[in-house]
């Protein structure tokens, strides 16, 4: 199995005596990459120190290669000061920003082609899983992304159902494999060549307590981690949970 990916998405959170906190104490665990992904404001100051412990990424970026987009930011800016991933599509972004399906696409070609590595985020509302849409949802988010899968670099799939996110109530295990596998066959599907090469992550409510259980599954190659990603204790007890299940 590839090494399994542990992100940090601290959202709009933190300042710069956490990015010093985590230069200072975040430690690189055996056969996990770790990535941390702080407000675009931050990640100069992050990938200047970032190590063989952990890389930096972006929570967002432009779909425009450059140009007159007050506020935006770029891939080849990314890259740039030092960061190497960049998540897209996050359902925050779906929602609050308006990002279509099309706009996750656009943004995740332009990290692509400017070297970065992407991170397609994913998944269904409650009432979707209530009315039994979960896996066409999530079937046609994948699809929607067949043109970024084909291409060449590092992808991987963050599967994160929109009513774990901050919750504090984790899909179980059970609910995690079956997407993961939706979103497997699908990958197949769509760009059959690099069906085995996407990682696929969960998110949602992922915290010290409920990792190990989900490592447990070889499905689940990562997680991406919100709230617990702040408190450097319990983040560094995920990573240590990841490295323990590839052990
Ligand atoms: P959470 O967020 O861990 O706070 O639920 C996860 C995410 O939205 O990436």
């Amino acid at each position: 199995m590839a090494k399994r990916l542990v992100i940090a998405n601290w959202k709009m959170n933190g300042d710069l005596a956490l990015v010093r906190q985590t230069m200072e104490s975040l430690r690189a665990e055996a056969n996990v990459d770790v990535v941390v992904v702080p407000p675009a404001i931050y990640v100069a100051a992050l990938s200047d120190a970032s190590s063989a412990a952990f890389s930096t990424g972006l929570q967002n970026v432009s779909q425009f290669a450059a140009g007159a987009h007050t506020g935006d930011v770029s891939a080849s800016m990314a890259l740039d000061v030092g960061a190497s991933w960049v998540l897209v599509g996050h359902s925050e972004r779906r929602a609050e920003h308006g990002e279509s399906d099309g706009m996750v696409l656009a943004k995740g070609e332009q990290a692509l082609s400017a070297g970065l590595s992407v991170v397609i985020c994913v998944g269904e509302s409650l009432e979707e899983r209530e009315a039994g849409n979960a896996e066409s949802f999530v079937r046609s988010q994948v699809r929607a992304q067949a043109a970024c899968l084909r291409q060449a670099g590092a992808i991987a799939i963050a599967y994160e159902p929109i009513w774990a996110i901050g919750s504090g109530i984790s899909a179980s295990s059970e609910q995690a494999v079956a997407m993961h596998k939706v979103i497997r066959e699908t990958v197949r599907e769509v760009a059959p060549a690099q069906a085995d090469e996407v990682r696929i992550l969960y998110g949602g409510s992922v915290n010290a307590e409920n990792a190990a259980g989900l490592f447990e599954h070889p499905e689940i190659e990562g997680v991406l981690v919100g709230g617990a990603s702040l408190d450097k204790a319990q983040f560094a007890a995920i990573i240590r949970a990841a490295s323990a299940a590839a052990s």
